[in-house]
């Protein structure tokens, strides 16, 4: 049994399914969080259940000629259902009455998953008590006769028209879109209550090592959002030179300083009414933490060059790789602006505290690259799972998904192979580790000089062990060591 708490798509690529499903009932658990994600490009696709054909040959004629690039018709709700899970859709139609479900089953349930996507039905033969299920169930439009061409005709304009005007919000299955994948108790957990605050205009404080997946969970917080139609924007504020970041941020009138030939509008305005993702904001100058605090606390921004307030609504959400606290400690981050940012801290565990998840990615990345290259690796071999299950992954998930992508770069065949794996960082210790000093203990002298020696013969280890005058069998012994006690911690 699958199960999915999170009340949100639960899907497998297609080419997993049979590599996955024993990982399935083993485990009874399997989360696949779909992301909300923003097309670039406006594509409309409409959905329909009609069995009617002259029904289907009118509906089509009115969708392409407002624009509509793609039209499919279905007879079954349950065939419907599968396929907006697997694309991108932006309008279904569906007849009262359907060949196994009801029409407004299949509008409620794509509306609780999809809730962006305009629902339509339509009957010859709908009660007003039909029309108010449907309303109900989620459907914007009734159409009363869909054998009257006008009323076809003005109800699927409206339909393109409310469309349109937004870019699309809907979740998308298809394995090219980003998707949050976990089935670790803990990030299960997180995002349990990610899901259950996104909704408040509370920020966030979103931590944990580089590559957990924290500019991932941002998206997915404005995705579950009621602000998810609305404008997401991110700023890295380590790549932001000073002298530009305040500008960056609240935005300029034009000739507000040498080079401001033209009003600029900021982030904080770019966001209204949607999210604005502050990325590693512990890089923030403190003179600019000091601005930011106030427009946290006051709603309100000012432009360079103008002193008139601007409110701003825009939930925020702030990202930091680093121990806030230490900043704070340490002077380079403002204590008020870190209990002001820290209304709710979620920090994503490092992807080597939850072991569980690595098969399940390697998969899911290998799907995706493959895909991406149409090469036809099926799987990842059991020797070579072994190995990425017992990396340390000091890179997180960002680490395996290179190692993945430059395996099937490198592979070919069906199955992915230990030797397809480059491990760059394999035992290279956190780049923290300390030189030669007195206070160290004789197993830590070692472990460095190990460490360095390797480093420097490029992880050859025939080649180590000859210059530290070791067995490789001895090497290989300390290493298993070493990284027991890395992944054990
Ligand atoms: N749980 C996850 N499921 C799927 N992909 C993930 C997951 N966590 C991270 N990733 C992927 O790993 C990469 C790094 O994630 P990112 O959010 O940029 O990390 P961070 O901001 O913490 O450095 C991205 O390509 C992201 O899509
Ligand atoms: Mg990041």
């Amino acid at each position: 049994m699958v199960s999915c708490r999170l009340d949100v798509t639960l899907s497998l690529p297609h080419h997993w399914q049979h590599n996955c499903r024993v990982r399935l009932s083993e485990k009874a658990k399997f989360i696949f969080v779909t992301l909300t994600c923003i097309e670039k490009m406006r594509k409309i696709s409409a959905l329909l259940v009609v069995d009617d054909v002259r029904l289907r040959k009118h509906i089509s004629e009115v969708l392409v000629k407002h624009g509509v690039d793609r039209c499919e018709f279905y007879t079954a709700g349950e065939d419907a259902l599968e396929q907006v899970r697997k694309r991108s859709i932006q309008i279904l139609y569906a007849d009262l009455r359907l060949d196994d479900i009801s029409g407004v089953d299949l509008v409620r349930q794509v509306k609780k998953v999809f809730p962006a996507i305009y629902a339509l039905m339509g009957s010859t033969q709908g009660t007003a008590r039909d029309v108010i299920s449907a309303m109900q169930a989620g459907a914007t439009d009734f159409i009363i006769d869909p054998f009257e061409p006008e009323l076809i005709e003005k109800a699927f304009e409206r339909a393109v028209r409310a469309v349109s005007k937004h870019p699309s919000p809907n979740p998308i299955n298809r394995t090219d879109a980003k998707s949050l994948i976990t089935q670790d108790k803990a990030l299960f957990d997180l995002l349990n209550t990610a899901k259950k605050v996104a909704p408040s205009t509370a920020t966030i404080l979103v931590t944990g090592e580089s590559g957990t997946g924290k500019e991932l969970l941002a998206s997915f917080i404005h995705a579950n959002s009621s602000r998810h139609r609305e404008p997401y924007v991110a700023i890295n504020c380590a790549a932001l030179p000073e002298q530009l970041a305040e500008s960056e941020l609240f935005g300029h009138e034009k000739g507000a300083f040498t080079g401001a030939v033209s009003r600029k509008i900021g982030k904080f305005e770019s966001a209204e009414k949607g999210t604005l993702v502050l990325d590693e904001v512990t890089e923030m100058a403190l003179p600019l933490q000091a601005k930011l605090l106030r427009a946290l606390q006051e709603r309100e921004i000012v432009r360079l060059g103008n002193n008139r307030p601007i409110p701003i609504d825009a939930r925020v959400i702030a990202i930091s790789n680093q121990n806030m606290k230490k900043a704070v400690t340490a002077g380079a981050f403002r204590e008020d602006l870190y209990y002001r940012l820290n209304v709710i801290p979620l920090t994503i565990p490092p992807l080597r505290k939850r072991k569980s998840d690595i098969p399940l990615l390697a998969d899911y990345f290998l799907e995706r690259f493959c895909n991406r290259n149409a090469t036809v690796m099926r799987r990842i071999s059991e020797s070579a799972m072994e190995l990425l299950i017992t990396q340390p992954w000091p890179g997180n998930v960002r680490e395996l998904e290179n190692t993945i992508e430059r395996g099937v770069l490198i592979g070919s065949g069906p199955e992915l192979l230990p030797e397809h794996l480059i491990l760059e960082e394999t035992f290279s210790a956190p780049s923290h580790r300390p030189s030669i000093s007195t206070g160290m203990t004789v197993r830590e002298m070692e472990k460095e000089l190990i460490f360095n020696t390797l480093n420097a013969v490029n992880d050859n280890r025939t080649h180590a062990a000859k210059m530290l005058g070791i067995s490789i069998r001895t090497l290989r012994n300390k290493l298993n060591e070493y990284r027991e006690a890395m992944t054990d911690g």
